[in-house]
């Protein structure tokens, strides 16, 4: 929580929150996520892990996890507290997570993952970042694989970001283009600090 918070103040606009997600807004992101064979997942931002802990929680012997985070101490945090004990519990797993500190941007990746967890603060972006990271990401997702992301209700409407009050959300105008052909549901997660939409982009087949 601490670390969060100095994060926070030490860059407002990638960590893009004061606090962490909750348990409800990590199970919303991960909901349904481990069927079939073994899969390849990739998490990008995750700061202190609320969602790497779901994914752990639900991954199997044979799934693979890459995650990507931009901070060295969230990464730092993230290896201490959530992937190290996770190794030591499981360590005929342990090679299957692999994180990466770098800007996802800037991350090379073989493509053919079945999901993308996303824990960008994409409404703090300018839209041209958000377009290039949706692009990137879509192309990285194998067909019928799916894109998770969330934002914060009401986040674009209280300030005047990249013009959000004169006209079409950034966000919703990048996503209506970038994931045409996709089809998207929403849920609304109350059980969050502020209250967050948790969406899911799946490709078509
Ligand atoms: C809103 S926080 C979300 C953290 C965590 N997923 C959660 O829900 O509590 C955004 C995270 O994205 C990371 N981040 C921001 N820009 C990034 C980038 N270009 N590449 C990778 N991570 C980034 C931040 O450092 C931070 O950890």
């Amino acid at each position: 929580m601490l670390t969060f918070l100095r994060q926070f103040f030490r860059d407002a606009k990638n960590t893009g929150s004061v606090l962490p997600s909750s348990t409800a807004l990590a199970r919303a992101m991960v909901h349904g996520i481990a069927t079939g064979a073994p899969q390849r997942w990739l998490e990008v931002g995750p700061g202190t892990g609320p969602f790497t802990r779901a994914l752990l929680a639900a991954k199997r012997p044979g799934d693979r996890l890459v995650i990507v985070e931009l901070s060295p101490e969230f990464c730092t945090q993230l290896e201490v507290d959530v992937l190290t004990p996770w190794r030591k519990s499981c360590p005929e797993q342990a090679h299957e997570v692999v994180l990466i500190n770098a800007p996802i941007e800037e991350v090379r990746l073989e493509p053919g993952f079945d999901h993308v967890i996303c824990g960008l603060p994409f409404n703090n972006f300018p839209p041209e970042l958000i377009e290039r990271i949706m692009v990137q990401l879509r192309a990285l997702i194998r067909p019928a694989g799916s894109l998770r992301y969330f934002a914060y209700i009401g986040a674009r409407t209280l300030r005047d970001g990249h013009g959000a009050l004169r006209g079409v959300p950034p966000l919703a105008e990048i996503e209506k283009r970038v994931l045409a052909g996709c089809s998207c549901s929403s849920d609304m997660v109350m059980a969050n600090i502020p209250p967050a939409k948790a969406t899911t982009v799946i490709l078509p087949s």
